[in-house]
């Protein structure tokens, strides 16, 4: 139903994990082909899902940038853009029941515009092949306000359990109204809540920003305990509180 699927929020809420908790989901239930794709400069969704990744756009536009400055390893007959096309093509890695796109970022320049602009034309172009395609954004709205991630089926907007969260994520709806996104669903799950349980004041917090609760997950030791020793979350058994939190919102929004 929802075939691109994107996750935004403020920083250290949990986007990441939920992310690739939710790709895995997925591929369990038989939802794949996924296009994972990491559009955060500073990549780590992979750890998530336990995967290596070879090359990401930002690396490939830098090593194409240096062949052509050597003058030696762009193969006869090609443009550079020709060149670069075709090492796109093959940036792709492949994962247990999925492929992942990575963002990456480039050396020497501040600023991301020419590495937001590859992943635009790259997610549009492979989007079609996937089953869905899921995106884990860095923190903030820079993907949003540039339309890097394209159009949305569903936007998942991940808060943390503080009033402050909530704002932030109040704020990402705003501006992708006033920008005329016209995303079909927009969600808030809210993460690391005590217990899985809200008080008063969020509640009141999520009306003011007439926000629609989907789901909440709770703080969970497990998380933190995986996290710290560097074991991908998707290893965490079936019944740890988190997991089944995300899969009863999965299955709510009839993505399972
Ligand atoms: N439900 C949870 N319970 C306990 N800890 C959690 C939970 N969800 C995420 N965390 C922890 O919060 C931290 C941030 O998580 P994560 O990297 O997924 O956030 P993020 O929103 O992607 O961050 P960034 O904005 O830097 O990309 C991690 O240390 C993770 O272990
Ligand atoms: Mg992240």
């Amino acid at each position: 139903m929802y075939n691109k699927i994107a996750v935004a929020g403020k920083g250290g809420t949990g986007k990441t994990s939920l992310t690739g908790l939710i790709i895995n989901f997925l591929i369990q239930e038989g939802k794949g082909p996924i296009l994972a794709v990491d559009a955060d400069a500073n990549s780590n969704l992979n750890e998530v899902l336990g995967v290596d990744i070879q090359d990401d756009l930002g690396s490939i536009r830098e090593e194409v940038n240096w062949a052509e400055r050597k003058g030696t390893s762009i193969p006869a007959g090609m443009t550079k853009t020709e060149y670069l096309e075709y090492k796109l093509n093959q940036v792709v890695c492949e994962g247990n029941g999925y492929d992942m796109l990575v963002m990456g970022r480039t050396q020497g320049e501040g600023c991301y515009c020419y590495v937001n602009g590859i992943l635009k034309n790259q997610i549009q172009k492979l989007a079609g092949n996937y089953n869905h395609v899921v995106i884990d954004n860095e923190a903030g709205m820079e993907h949003i306000s540039r339309g890097t991630v394209g159009n949305m089926d569903l936007l998942l907007l991940v808060s943390d359990y503080s009033r402050r969260s909530i704002q932030a994520v109040g704020r990402i709806k705003v501006l992708s109204e006033e920008l005329n996104l016209k995303i079909p669903k927009m969600g808030l799950i809210v993460n690391k809540a005590p217990n899985g349980e809200l008080s008063e004041s969020i509640l009141e917090e999520i009306k003011n920003q007439e926000l629609d609760l989907i789901g909440v997950v709770p703080l969970d030791p497990t998380i933190s305990d995986y996290d710290s020793k560097g074991i991908p979350l998707v290893d965490m058994p079936e019944d740890t509180l988190s997991k089944c939190a995300l899969k009863d919102i999965l299955k709510k929004l009839q993505l399972i």
